[in-house]
């Protein structure tokens, strides 16, 4: 059964095992839109008897596999062993079946547990209540074997435990990874409107990045882009440091097969040179991003600096360029429309031979970008419906660059960019990073910058060389 897709995930515990040869089956789950990225990822990490899902794959795995997949999956948030499959159409029915499962021979009575739900049912209209009965049943259940009572708790369970309805089939599954494998640790608190790491990943991959193309991340934020793209080049699983996941608390989970899959992954590291240029206008967003990169023993992977997009010149003839702007959401903006209508054309006027990618929730907005896309996709940014959308700035003169690029059907509105962005082009790009206060004004209009002067601004705004990386790191052994 090999990478078949399907809609539902209605089988039982036998059918599923006897398709995948016996080893054990293993739901890992990631965004709408990355099923594909994500099959293509588990089957180089050795999965086997694929199938695809809404928003997840199932796949078989012994237990070296499983390691491998929760340390080095960029593109699942959780991975999930379904124990448990039953009918039910009500909450007593539902703690029925639980009580009666052999709860001992997942977790001990003296183990913590925390619960998550998912839930699409006519028949469990409240996902928590349904929640608070399975707790019950494996409480009682233990109470009554042993009498012992296993405690909730829910920020840092032993055993983290995921219950996922459909109509009237219930799911019971243990997460393998405990801490949700997107969050990856390295953000710093206070990030303004970020994506999830496994969006950014994800995005990386969909618009054709991979390590050794030069990446541009010219509206930063907290850096997520950046520090993907460099823990992708880094070569190191993306979960090399975390220590601690949920199965090595399952019943016999061998400690050596843990140390043989990080031998195995640390020989087959290949670091990869790649040149990541990443700056913001805001100081804060460029310290969290220094911050981010260093909590991952990434220091100097990206060059860094301070700068208005709208000044900002490529040091490549060609590369990547993925913009993440506003979308009057979570950062407010003036015009939004104006600001993305600048965008479309300050990529037209400073970045052919670039692929350019903005990612918005605000549709309008993004059609005032001015240019024809190769690409458009609908990815989720937390609740807010986005489109990924991929531009082909073609080489060629200043004419022909734009009648290449400017599509014929939308409409074209003409930026002010000068009134617009009046604010924002009076402030300098600083050759050492300082606060916002510190910043020295440059009072000549964008339009009025000689190519020169625009050079200059270039060499200034990146203001960190990328230190080589180094082929081995102590720190990571
Ligand atoms: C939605 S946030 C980016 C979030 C980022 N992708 C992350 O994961 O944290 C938008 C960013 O664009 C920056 N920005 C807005 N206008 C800009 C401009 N003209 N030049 C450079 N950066 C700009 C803001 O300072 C903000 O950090």
């Amino acid at each position: 059964m090999m990478n078949q897709e399907r809609q539902d995930v209605e089988q039982t515990e036998g059918q599923r095992e006897a398709a995948s040869n016996g080893l054990p089956i293993y739901f890992a789950k990631t965004l709408a839109g990355m099923e594909r990225l994500l099959k293509d990822e588990l089957i180089e990490l050795g999965a086997t008897d694929l199938v695809v899902v809404r928003r997840g794959v199932e796949f078989g795995a012994d237990m070296p596999t499983l390691v491998r997949v929760c340390l080095c999956t960029r593109f699942a948030i959780r991975v999930l062993r379904p124990v448990l499959w039953f009918k039910a159409d009500n909450t007593d029915a539902l703690y029925e079946e639980a009580t009666k499962w052999e709860w001992g021979s997942v977790m001990s009575s003296t183990a913590t547990f925390a619960i998550d739900v998912t839930s699409h049912s006519e028949f469990f209209t409240h996902s928590q209540f349904a929640t608070l009965r399975l707790k019950d049943a494996i409480v009682d259940h233990f109470r009554t074997s042993s009498g012992v009572r296993p405690n909730v708790d829910r920020e840092n369970p032993d055993v983290r435990i995921h219950l996922h309805i459909n109509q009237n089939q219930v799911t019971i599954s243990l997460d393998a990874s405990g801490r949700p494998l997107a969050r990856r640790g390295y953000r710093p608190t206070g990030a303004k409107a970020p994506l999830s790491e496994v969006l950014a990943a994800g995005l990386l991959a969909k618009a054709g990045w991979k390590p050794g193309i030069p990446l541009y991340d010219p509206m930063c934020g907290s850096g997520t882009f950046t520090v993907e793209a460099a823990l992708w080049a880094d070569g190191y699983p993306i979960q090399w440091h975390r220590r601690k996941f949920a199965f090595m608390d399952w019943r016999g989970f061998d400690e050596e097969v843990w140390w043989d899959v990080r031998d195995d992954l640390k020989a087959e590291r290949q670091l990869q040179e790649s040149i990541i240029y990443t700056s913001d206008k805001d100081y804060g967003a460029v310290s969290q991003t220094r911050a981010a990169l260093s909590n991952m023993e990434l220091d100097g992977r990206a060059e860094l600096g301070r700068s208005d997009f709208f000044k900002l010149i490529p040091r490549t003839d060609s590369g990547i360029v993925e913009i993440n702007p506003p979308y009057g959401e979570r950062m407010q903006v003036e015009d939004l429309d104006a600001m993305y209508s600048a965008i479309g054309d300050r990529l037209k006027s400073h970045w052919a031979g670039f692929s350019a990618w903005i990612i918005s929730s605000d549709f309008d907005a993004l059609k005032r970008v001015g240019l024809k896309h190769s690409s458009r996709e609908t990815m989720y940014n937390g609740p807010l419906e986005c489109r990924w959308v991929g531009f082909e700035l073609y080489e060629g003169s200043q004419e022909n660059k734009t009648a290449a690029v400017k599509s014929e059907t939308t409409p074209i509105v003409v930026a002010a960019e000068e009134e617009v962005f009046t604010e924002s082009m009076q402030e300098s790009v600083s050759a050492v990073e300082e606060p916002a206060a510190a910043i020295e004004e440059v009072p000549v209009a964008e339009s009025e910058v000689a190519p020169e002067a625009e050079a200059k601004i270039d060499v200034d705004v990146l203001v960190e060389k990328p230190k080589k990386p180094k082929s081995s790191k102590a720190a990571k052994s």
